[in-house]
């Protein structure tokens, strides 16, 4: 049975040829990679700094975001291997990569895309599903300062979820607290598409239409293990899956806590 309307039930899988390039504005330190299907990637490290959790945090709210219709480009998994690591003549990147030999996310690489910067306002209705996607997944990274959006044939791409659905930081130490997540409201006083977005309203009901129960726990499978670290709580991959599908399905239930406009 297929569940999911948009993504595939599993991330591609490349495996990194050439560290290209280090994108320098984002704060993780991405890097442009090439792969052996001869695409180029931007790719979030798993030893960068934050974690392998934010990883997670980019596989589900892209996900989340495609299935209610917010263009995002293409996730894969990269390997990337002790030798690539070994050739990078920058020394603080070569320290990145050797921290992160192994199973990396990369971004299907947008070229010569624009950063968004509101001289061309994205759609209504687009910029309701971003508002709603940033409002459901906690996602304060979509500022001015930081818009995190893409302007790329004609069309606005989100990109840099990492920072949403932060409650999972706690798990390694603390048990799941769906209920305190459910609760959190969310601001967007400081959103870079307050002022342009149709109500979300619309948004929320289409999203109960395609997330469903199993296209949640679907969502949540195409995480790999790797990215699901247990904690002294969550003992296993399988238990920390459960806790996000928890959260993810209670929060959408509950619209009345977070969902823009309070119309609920
Ligand atoms: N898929 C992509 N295509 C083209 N440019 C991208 C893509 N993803 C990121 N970038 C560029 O790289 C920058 C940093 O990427 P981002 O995902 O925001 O990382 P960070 O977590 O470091 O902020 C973005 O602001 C954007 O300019
Ligand atoms: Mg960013």
């Amino acid at each position: 049975m297929r569940t999911l309307a948009v993504v595939p039930e599993m991330l591609r899988h490349v495996t990194a040829t050439r560290y290209a390039v280090p994108l320098r504005e984002g704060g993780s330190l991405p890097g442009i990679v090439e792969a052996d299907d001869l695409g180029m990637y931007v790719t979030k490290m798993r030893g960068a700094g934050q974690g392998v959790r934010v990883l997670a945090a980019e596989v589900l709210v892209a996900g989340l975001a495609a299935e209610v219709g917010v263009p995002v480009p293409e996730l894969v998994t990269v390997e990337l291997s002790s030798e690539i690591a070994r050739w990078e003549a920058d020394e603080e990147v070569q320290d990145l990569l050797t921290a992160s030999v192994g199973l990396n996310l990369g971004m299907d690489y947008l070229p010569g895309a624009f950063g968004y910067d509101g001289s061309r306002p994205a759609d209504r209705d687009l910029a309701a599903a971003i508002l709603w996607l940033d409002a459901f997944t906690a996602n304060v990274d979509r500022t001015w300062a930081n818009p995190n959006l893409l302007r790329w044939h004609e069309r606005v791409w989100a990109i840099d979820h990492g920072a949403a659905l932060y409650f999972h930081h706690a798990w390694a130490r603390k048990a799941p607290d769906a209920e305190r997540f459910v609760r959190a409201p969310y601001d967007t006083s400081q959103h870079v598409l307050a002022d342009v977005a149709a109500p979300v309203e619309p948004v929320h009901d289409r999203a109960l239409a395609a997330l469903d129960e199993e296209a949640i726990a679907a969502l949540v499978e195409r995480v790999p293990d790797e990215w699901l670290p247990p904690g002294e709580q969550l003992k296993s991959a399988e238990s920390v899956r459960g806790a996000y599908r928890d959260h993810l399905a209670q929060r959408l239930r509950h619209p009345e806590h977070w969902l823009p406009g309070g119309a609920r």
